[in-house]
């Protein structure tokens, strides 16, 4: 690779050695995808921030790196943490694993990064535009940053994102490259999409049919008459779980759309389609369900307010988990939302999710809208699932919808 002076002074140790470190990686990184130089990055967003997935060996890399002088260089924030940081004991976390999370966090703050942990970074600040390039980490946040803002990101492992944030680079391959965002599959939707859930399935019915394919070719995404910013985080997260993706366009939605004809090859999904990947999805009784989560992705204010509205003077009959980043549960306390929330039962679970929080055995079925939730719910906890839509997923928490009334 062909690295500029500060790069070079970089790999030669000159900036320290957490920088030296970082750069290896890159170049290293680099190397083995055909890079020819990096590129400056304007944002990164790092994510193996739970002690869950992390462990020791993730705690001593992230240490070494302090104690070599490691310094974010960009714009950093982090992806959800195994708990919610401040409010961890309400939500069940063993006091030994908060103390290990907290010391994880402690580390990546020592380092410069911002604390703020969540997967959807661009309702919180972390907000790239256009064509700039980032290093991202997060899948879902990864593939609404290459779609639906044009920014250009891969998907980055947390170490390769810690070192794109401690010397603001990255290698020049995949994303950031012009002939890599040419789509290669159309996908005709004739099935009409109303809720994240649809959008969810959505992900799911193209994620498993890339996955049979040699090449997973970019789908290009015909009729989708519209699509809010909620419906399309939960279409991106669902992609990128179900098929790998990392950037799709959808026709008069995303900005890259218009630069590309539909390719010739075709897919087409109908409404049956929709409905049996909704089925395959959802694979228990509802009364046995004991968990109810929504913010997979992290909630908007939108969505806690409408939260907020439903569950107003009743009381849940369920573990009600609802998750989203700090500054948009900061929203919600100034609008009166978490307190309504919190009246109900149901429990907002900042900072962290229902996936990266170590609940493995505390639960046994899990009602959401998710379907990327729905997907490691029952490949990481081992959690039976159902899916449903927004409104239908609070309803199931309240007990179909007939939850005592305190007023
Ligand atoms: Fe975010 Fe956790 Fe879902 S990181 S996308 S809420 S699995």
């Amino acid at each position: 690779m062909k690295l500029s002076k500060e790069e070079q002074a970089m790999l030669d140790g000159d900036h320290g050695k957490a920088t030296q470190k970082a750069m290896e990686i890159l170049v290293a990184l680099g190397t083995i995808y055909g890079a020819e130089r990096m590129l400056p990055v304007t944002s990164v967003q790092i994510a193996g921030v739970s002690y869950d997935n992390l462990g020791e060996a993730g705690l001593h890399f992230l240490t070494e790196m302090v104690d070599g002088g490691g310094r974010a260089r960009v714009l950093t924030t982090l992806n959800p943490a195994g708990m919610d940081i401040e409010n961890w004991e309400t939500l069940g976390i063993d006091p030994e694993f908060a103390e290990k999370q907290t010391r994880v966090i402690d580390a990546f703050a020592q380092m410069g990064v911002i604390t703020t942990c969540t997967c959807t970074p661009y309702l919180s600040g972390n907000v790239p535009h256009y064509g700039e390039h980032i290093a991202w980490a997060e899948s879902s946040a990864v593939c609404y940053a290459n779609s639906v803002i044009g920014a250009r990101s891969n998907r980055e492992g947390g170490p390769s994102a810690l070192a794109a944030a401690l010397t603001g680079r990255t290698p020049a391959y995949g994303m950031h490259l012009d002939k890599t965002r040419e789509p290669g599959l159309t996908i005709e939707v004739e099935a009409s999409l109303v809720g994240n859930d649809d959008f969810g399935a959505l992900g799911k019915v193209i994620g498993d049919q890339l996955q049979g394919m040699d090449s997973k070719p970019i789908v290009f995404l015909r009729r989708v008459r519209q699509a809010s910013l909620e419906q399309l985080k939960s279409f991106a997260a669902s992609l990128a779980t179900y098929g790998g993706a990392a950037l799709f366009h959808m026709e008069g939605i995303t900005p890259e759309a218009v630069m590309h004809d539909p390719p010739a090859d075709s897919l087409r999904i109908t409404a049956t389609g929709l409905e049996n990947a909704k089925m395959e999805m959802t694979d228990c009784n509802e009364v046995e369900a004991n968990f109810v989560s929504l913010g997979c992705p992290h909630l908007t204010i939108k969505e806690i307010a409408r939260i907020a509205e439903l569950l107003e003077g009743k009381q849940v009959v369920k573990e009600f988990w609802i998750t989203t980043a700090r500054p948009t549960k900061q929203i919600a306390d100034r609008m009166g939302y978490t307190e309504m929330i919190e009246a109900s039962g149901a429990k907002f679970a900042a900072d962290t999710c229902c996936v990266v929080a170590p609940i493995k055995g505390r639960f046994t079925g899990m009602i959401t809208d998710s379907a990327k939730a729905c997907y490691y719910a029952s490949g990481k906890n081992q959690f039976q699932t159902i899916l449903k839509p927004f409104d239908e997923v609070v309803f199931a928490a309240l007990g179909d919808g007939l939850g005592e009334t305190t007023l």
